[in-house]
């Protein structure tokens, strides 16, 4: 099984770029830009990664990403996760950034943009990975906030496939955006979400039917309501999945106590995905590597996982037919 997983060709739906920055490169990157960080060492920085919740997460998460300054900045970030995507046998990404976490500081759009899309035209180029950019919306921000960076991304729509909505789920629903998501979508973006992660359930309905989203993010609180459940297998709403940063922010006790092998069961579209993995202690691999070693799952079932990314996908057809 465990070289089976190596192997197995997979595409990830559900990475934050700003998530991927491993505390070797933030080092490097706060001496570069002169930026003082509050561990002492890259062992510090690892040792200091306990979270008990979302929030205690994006705490350190938003910090780390100050190291973030230059175009080249976000050229080597991206470039080094793939990287980690050409050891993993992902064959495609498509990567969530957060320009609000940058513009508030200071750091233009622009740079913010042409450092991604750089190294992503490299990794086609020379590491043959597909990929695609969804520009998230920090949703402890206003809808004000969200329409300005809707704005500026209009002018980047060839590079932008989509938008999303991520930061802190209490609190903020997805009806607060329903408003930038309708400008989104008339634009030309398909929309996703981050909804039920560690939110209500309701989310998850509410990002479908005033967000129109494609796909969900996370959604494992669907749950809660055996009704929901079958709604998302019956229409095969996607639901981008991430084993690892679950318990890592204690949404699971265990990985025995997770839900996507029983949702997968259920017949609903789960994928397996990394969400924040220099954060959260592993890529894609390790990801299907812990639910093989919690689950007594089959190899059909693991590869289920990688096909149900491939469908999900905001590829065209014709580029999903050449990965299966
Ligand atoms: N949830 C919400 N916001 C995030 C996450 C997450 O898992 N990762 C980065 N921003
Ligand atoms: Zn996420």
């Amino acid at each position: 099984m465990e070289s089976f997983i190596r192997t197995l060709p997979k595409v990830e739906l559900h990475v934050h770029i700003e998530g991927t920055l491993e505390p070797e490169l933030m080092f490097q990157l706060a001496q570069r830009n002169q930026i003082a960080l509050p561990y002492d060492s890259v062992e510090a920085a690892r040792k200091a990664y306990q979270f008990t919740d979302l929030q205690s997460f994006l705490d350190v998460y938003y910090l780390g990403a100050q190291v973030l300054q230059t175009e080249q900045d976000f050229y080597d970030l991206t470039w080094a996760y793939l990287l980690r995507c050409q050891q993993d046998h992902v064959m495609h990404t498509e990567i969530f950034f957060d320009p609000q976490t940058h513009t508030q500081r200071g750091v233009a759009f622009q740079t913010v943009m042409a450092g991604i899309i750089r190294a992503l035209a490299d990794g086609e180029q020379k590491l043959e990975i597909s990929s695609r950019l969804i520009l998230c919306f920090l949703r402890h921000l206003s809808e004000e906030a969200a329409f300005e960076t809707l704005a500026q991304a209009m002018s980047y729509q060839e590079y932008i496939v989509g938008v999303g909505l991520d930061s802190s789920e209490k609190g903020h629903p997805p009806e607060k955006f329903r408003r930038v998501f309708e400008q989104a979508l008339h634009a030309g973006f398909l929309t996703v979400a981050h909804a039920g992660e560690e939110g209500p359930a309701s989310n998850i309905r509410d990002a479908i039917s005033m967000l129109r989203v494609s796909r969900i993010d996370h959604g494992v609180q669907c749950s809660q309501d055996p009704e929901l459940v079958q709604e998302l297998a019956d229409i095969q709403m996607p639901l981008t999945v991430c084993p690892l940063s679950n318990i890592k922010l204690r949404v699971f006790e265990r990985m025995a106590d997770h839900n996507l092998v029983d949702l997968l069961r259920h017949g609903l579209c789960v994928t397996i995905n990394s969400d924040d993995p220099a954060y959260f202690g592993g890529y894609m691999t390790d990801n299907f590597l812990a639910v093989a070693h919690a689950f007594a799952v089959t190899k059909e079932e693991m590869a289920a996982f990688s096909a149900h990314a491939i469908r999900a996908s905001f590829l065209p057809d014709e580029e999903k037919a050449k990965l299966q």
